[in-house]
């Protein structure tokens, strides 16, 4: 079923999420297009309903500014304009208007029907993943994130056993998430899933490496190295699932945002292995993600995670990662998570984790003098990750915490908050 559409395009806006984010809050599907769309191609977008032109401040490119083609004014769909001086344009606001008008404009003027849901959002891509794919597999890297979890079991649900799902365990994953991984596909949504541990081959080639970069750059490059050698051996794929969203989408193709980032995709993998992509999330939103995970029957907890980062526990053992601290890392991020979620500080606070860095400070245990490591905790809120500020945490939480570091973290001689915000400090340590 086709849902009705509105339109943002984006002459310069910095608030064009906002604004499809505030349609699709209506009930109503809306997209992002760039203000050059011709007349033919938005023709082609088939169940457009009406237009808002989203001016702002990065409409100046190159000494000019953006317009929209003049022949879109003849086409007859509903138009406002926001921060946009458009004579044709029959209502002209200064900034995106409230829930309320947005709400007339939507369904008094454009006529759309509220037909944007979850539910209708899973059964069209289910229909469009067995098109797309007919008979063939798909291969799907399987992190154990939030995103590729939801596209695992969107195409769980769409092609069933023609998805091959790799885990690759790179022994810098968090306390029993590959385990929780396994649990969740393999038995409980019966996926295809192979389990690759790769620990000692990544730990190996991370022996004796400091340098932050040289680290992040071996797990990258090794984990791709892991995936290639798994894709080689199974037979007859030829797509790949990816959990692109719409921010993904957004960052890299607007044509006026000063701040372009590239899209993040596994464009590392060798050139002779060419899939064509399923990419059934790409229009959503972060928190749409997630409610789509929630309908398709993900646990709460796989859903609603704090992000991740690529390398893992490996940016949060510092300098060159060995197995005592690395333990230390997973154990205490083990006891902080658990603390913070009777707490009910997993729910307020947008990421939280444990740190050990690799040097000793002394101390006394058990009436001897002890030599060994510290443990940093640190908690941030942001919106976007650009910048971060501290989350004040109640001592008493603190308190229980450290205590329970002190006593089952092995090694661990001390406990440190991490007071910086983002900037000068970055959210992660390396
Ligand atoms: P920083 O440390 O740059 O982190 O302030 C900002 C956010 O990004 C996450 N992060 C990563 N996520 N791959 C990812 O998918 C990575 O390599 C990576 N490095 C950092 C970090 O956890 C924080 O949420």
């Amino acid at each position: 079923m086709k849902q009705d559409m509105i339109v943002i395009l984006d002459l310069g806006s910095t608030e064009n999420t906002v604004a499809a984010r505030a349609v699709r809050e209506l009930g109503v599907y809306s997209e992002i297009h760039p203000h050059d769309i011709t007349a033919e191609e938005l023709k082609a977008l088939d169940n457009v309903k009406g237009i808002i032109l989203n001016g702002g401040e990065n409409r100046m490119v190159d000494g000019a500014a953006v317009e929209v083609r003049p022949e879109l004014y003849d086409l007859g769909y509903p138009m406002i304009s926001v921060d946009y001086p458009s004579s044709r344009c029959e209502k002209q606001y200064d900034k995106l208007p409230d829930q309320e008008t947005l709400k007339k404009f939507v369904f008094d003027e454009c006529k759309a029907e509220a037909n944007w849901n979850m539910k209708n959002f899973i059964a069209d891509q289910v229909e469009l993943i067995r098109k797309q794919v007919g008979d063939k597999k798909v291969l799907l890297a399987l992190s154990g994130g939030v995103d590729s979890s939801v596209v695992a079991a969107m195409l769980i649900k769409a092609i069933g056993s023609q998805l091959v799902c790799v885990h690759v365990n790179h022994g810098l994953m968090r306390k029993n998430e590959s385990e929780s991984v396994v649990q969740v596909f393999r038995d409980q949504l019966h996926a295809n899933l192979v389990y690759v541990d790769a620990t000692e081959r990544f730990l190996g080639k991370l022996e004796n490496v400091a340098d932050p970069e040289q680290k992040r750059k071996i797990i990258g490059s090794e984990f791709i190295r892991v995936f290639e050698e798994e894709a080689r051996k199974l037979e007859g794929i030829d797509f790949l699932g990816q959990g692109t969203i719409y921010p993904d989408i957004i960052e890299s193709g607007t044509k006026t945002a000063k701040m372009v980032k590239s899209h993040h995709n596994v464009g590392g993998l060798p050139e002779d292995l060419q899939f064509d992509l399923v990419e059934p999330l790409k229009q959503l939103f972060k928190d749409e993600v997630r409610a789509c995970g929630v309908e398709l029957g993900l646990p709460h907890d796989m859903v609603y995670r704090q992000p991740f980062p690529g390398p893992g526990l490996g940016v949060r053992c510092l300098g060159a990662i060995t197995r005592d601290r690395l333990e230390a890392v997973r154990e205490s991020d083990a006891i902080l998570r658990e603390e913070f979620a009777k707490a009910g500080l997993d729910k307020k606070v947008w990421q939280y984790f444990t740190i050990v860095p690799d040097f000793k400070s002394v101390g006394v245990k058990d009436n001897a003098r002890c030599y060994e490591y510290p443990v940093i905790i640190r908690a941030v809120n942001t919106i976007d990750a650009m910048t971060a500020s501290i989350e004040q945490i109640e001592w008493p939480v603190l308190l229980k915490i450290t205590d329970r570091i002190l006593k089952e973290v092995k090694n661990v001689n001390r406990v440190c908050y991490d007071m910086s915000p983002k900037p000068c400090a970055t959210i992660e340590w390396e």
